[in-house]
């Protein structure tokens, strides 16, 4: 089934519910693009829903739920090579109504198997981070920019990088959590997270320890957990340590005077 087909009926159908049970007033939403999206439901041998007609301009306004959406991720295959080669969409984790999301780049080969983010070696360590900060991972939401392992040659084992077409691919789906999730912030971990959410392709020392935005919402970059266990320096664990300390202090949480002094060097 096309992923059109099932966007349309993802789109239309909590929102034709929400009107029916007088939650929703009728949409504005009659236009060109779901003229197009029934036409492809028509096409699939669905039932159209009906729709309610009213002034058009609501393209960008469709209003996902967590189901819908959780579903038609799910089902993804708008990358047909890595549909073949995943075991399973990534579709992300966590605390639905969190102030703090942590967004990676892609699954590695455990979070395929297990279909959770950040659960092989470099999530162990967000994991640590995470309680850091005195949170427990069920306190965040966590996703990838990329919800499937991308793929790898024959016989080659490891990761690689995301594509760039592969991430742009992907980001609408991000997009619609980020929208949903409303966070106060957004932790982007590594230099292709930051590349697929925010277009940037600076050095990490530029990005890391300012706040840029995905819309709305404030974005830390900062080093990937898999970086910190290449580069063990504790100079670098600080960086990380300073950036979520920003964090800390962007959504109005206490920091103690042990959380200040985490990783600076000890003094003689
Ligand atoms: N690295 C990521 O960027 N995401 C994961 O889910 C795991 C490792």
């Amino acid at each position: 089934m096309s992923d059109v087909f099932h966007q349309a009926l993802a789109q239309t159908l909590p929102m034709l519910e929400e009107i029916r049970d007088g939650i929703k007033p009728p949409p504005r939403a009659s236009g060109k693009a779901l003229r197009k999206l029934l036409k492809e439901v028509s096409s699939h041998g669905a039932s159209a829903p009906q729709l309610v007609e009213g002034s058009a301009d609501a393209e960008s306004s469709a209003v996902w739920t967590w189901d819908a959406l959780e579903q038609v991720i799910k089902g993804c295959e708008k990358c047909p090579h890595l549909v073949r080669s995943r075991t399973q969409v990534v579709f992300g984790v966590g605390n639905r109504e969190a102030d703090l999301m942590f967004v990676g780049e892609a699954p590695g080969a455990d979070e395929d198997e297990q279909g959770e983010p950040f659960i092989g070696r470099a999530g162990q360590l967000l994991t640590k981070i995470i309680e850091a900060m005195e949170f427990s991972r069920e306190d965040i939401f966590i996703a990838n920019v990329l919800k499937c392992r991308p793929d790898m040659p024959e016989g080659e084992s490891g990761n690689r990088k995301p594509r760039p077409a592969e991430m742009a691919t992907c980001l609408p789906w991000l997009r619609e959590q980020i929208k949903l999730v409303q966070p106060k912030a957004i932790v982007a971990l590594g230099a292709t997270a930051a590349e697929g959410l925010l277009g940037e392709t600076r050095p990490m020392r530029e990005l890391r320890g300012r706040w840029l935005a995905f819309g709305e919402v404030p974005v830390m970059v900062t080093y990937h957990p898999a970086y910190l266990l290449r580069n063990q320096a504790i100079t670098e664990k600080r960086k990380v340590w300073e950036d979520m300390l920003l964090v800390l202090k962007k959504l109005n949480l206490p920091i103690s005077a042990k959380q200040e002094r985490y990783f600076t060097q000890p003094t003689k």
